[in-house]
């Protein structure tokens, strides 16, 4: 990619700000910044960073349709994932592109197949219910911290096949450090990259960086010496073959399982936690998802194979998505010109699938600020209108994974309980890496039923 950014003169109209003050506003205040292109330019609307390529966003689904089924030779997400490279390292799903990608998309997709969901159930539930068992009661606290506390351990045990135990405590402290390092956002800004001594942001994390790969190096070492057969997606990724016959890589398999860890579990934490937020906030849905888990589970407890009935829940799951989605925007840069929307665009910019402004897009949503459920229960929005997971071959191979997930820790948790406002709840969302989250890690109390 040209680091510093083709100039093109006729793109969609976006802010004559200095690039530099727009990446701020992007780090600091990403969906303020989208509202005001769209309050401002409409859309579609161009933003433009220090060396980094123009990036046109859009907000109707005809034109992420033209994205999302664009050609992958020709709309590269892995370069627009630039930013994530220092984490999940050069061989992750999530930075290649074209044929190598797809190949390796083959190759990560079975252990996420639907179908293969119940075999983690179990674990999400218990997992959920040995957390859930030292939240206090009626006292005020922050869930957010509990809920990535429960997706960690969860990806630990599904993922990296770890059992409970004193090597699931080492893992689970560096992989929290590591991931807890990157959260800043400046580092996303790879001109920011300076190791300055260990306490410098950058020195600090690839001190961190090394610790992790080398626990998770002798993990694989050690797996790959005694090969034991599991349900878990480590195992799963010991047995997969490339095209040729040949296993995966060392790197590959650490790069991987890092890929998994950062895409799948805050982004389920956050998400959970804005579940609660929203949850708190409206009573009434609470009262419904409490009435649906009465009719559907009895006295429990809670049977995953039942759980595909809790459509009110799910219907619940996907507004919390939609009014707020995690990850705000995806990008593919063009590496040939491409008509999106009906509009010309030059090879080299980048086009960015605004998940945001879509999903507050009153032409699909109407009266997209408020948060109501109920409207999944009427209609199935397309893949092109309702978006948490991108879309396309890049669409998150962990979608299937992460709503069942959610399904489960919800219903687990407001099974025997119910959620009331704390003092401090905030609606603002704050960034933490590529998610936003909610302001103040969602202070809820808790209370029986
Ligand atoms: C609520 C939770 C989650 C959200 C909102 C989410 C969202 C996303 C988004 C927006 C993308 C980019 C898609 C695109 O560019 O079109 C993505 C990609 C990805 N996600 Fe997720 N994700 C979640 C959970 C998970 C989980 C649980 C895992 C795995 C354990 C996971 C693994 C991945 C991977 C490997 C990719 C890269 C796919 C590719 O490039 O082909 N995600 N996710």
């Amino acid at each position: 990619m040209d680091a510093s950014g083709p100039a093109f003169t006729s793109l969609p109209p976006g802010p004559r700000w200095p690039r530099v003050v727009q990446l701020a506003a992007w780090l600091s205040r990403p969906l303020e910044l989208m509202e005001h292109l769209r309050a401002r330019y409409g859309m579609p609307a161009t933003l433009r960073f220090p060396r980094w390529p123009a990036m046109v966003s859009f907000d109707d689904p005809e034109a992420i349709k033209d994205i999302f089924r664009g050609s992958s030779d020709d709309l590269h997400a892995g370069e627009a994932n630039e930013p994530l490279r220092p984490i999940v390292g050069s061989n992750s799903l999530l930075l290649l592109d074209g044929e190598r990608h797809l190949r390796e998309r083959k190759l990560l997709l079975p252990p996420f197949h639907g179908a293969r969901m119940t075999r983690y159930a179990e674990v999400m539930r218990d997992v959920t219910l040995a957390d859930l068992a030292r939240w206090p009661l009626d006292t005020p606290f922050a869930v957010q911290p509990r809920t990535q506390a429960i997706t960690l351990d969860i990806i630990l045990r599904t993922v990296f096949g770890v059992e409970q135990g004193s090597k699931q405590e080492t893992l689970r402290a560096a992989l929290e450090a590591l991931i807890g390092d990157f959260s800043r956002p400046s580092l996303m800004v790879e001109w920011l990259h300076r190791d300055l001594g260990p306490r410098s942001p950058w020195g600090r994390y690839v001190r961190t960086r090394a610790r992790t790969d080398a626990l998770i190096y002798g993990e694989i070492d050690a797996r790959r010496a005694r090969p034991r057969p599991g349900e878990d997606i480590f195992s799963m990724l010991l047995e997969a073959r490339h095209e040729d016959g040949a296993p995966m890589g060392r790197e590959e398999l650490r790069d991987e399982l890092i890929t998994m860890l950062v895409a799948g579990h805050e982004t389920t934490a956050t998400a959970l936690s804005w579940a609660f937020h929203h949850l708190i906030e409206h009573p009434s849905v609470e009262r419904r998802v409490h009435e649906e888990l009465d009719r559907v589970m009895g006295d429990g407890p809670i049977d995953p194979e039942r759980s595909g009935e809790l459509v009110y829940l799910d219907a619940l799951i996907k507004e919390t998505l939609r009014v707020i989605p995690v990850i705000s925007a995806v990008g593919r840069v063009l590496h040939a010109p491409t008509t999106v929307g009906g509009i010309e665009l030059p090879a080299g910019v980048v086009a960015v699938p605004s998940i945001y402004l879509t999903h507050r897009n009153p032409k699909i949503y109407p009266r997209p600020e408020r948060f109501e459920p109920e409207r999944f229960l009427e209609t199935k929005p397309s893949p092109y209108e309702w978006l948490p997971f991108g879309g396309g071959v890049r669409r998150c191979i962990g979608m299937a994974f992460a709503l069942y997930e959610m399904r489960i820790v919800l219903a687990t948790v407001l099974w025997r309980h119910r959620v009331r406002r704390a003092p401090g709840a905030s609606h603002r969302p704050v960034r933490r890496s590529v998610t936003m989250a909610p302001a103040g890690g969602t202070p809820i109390i808790l209370t029986r039923r």
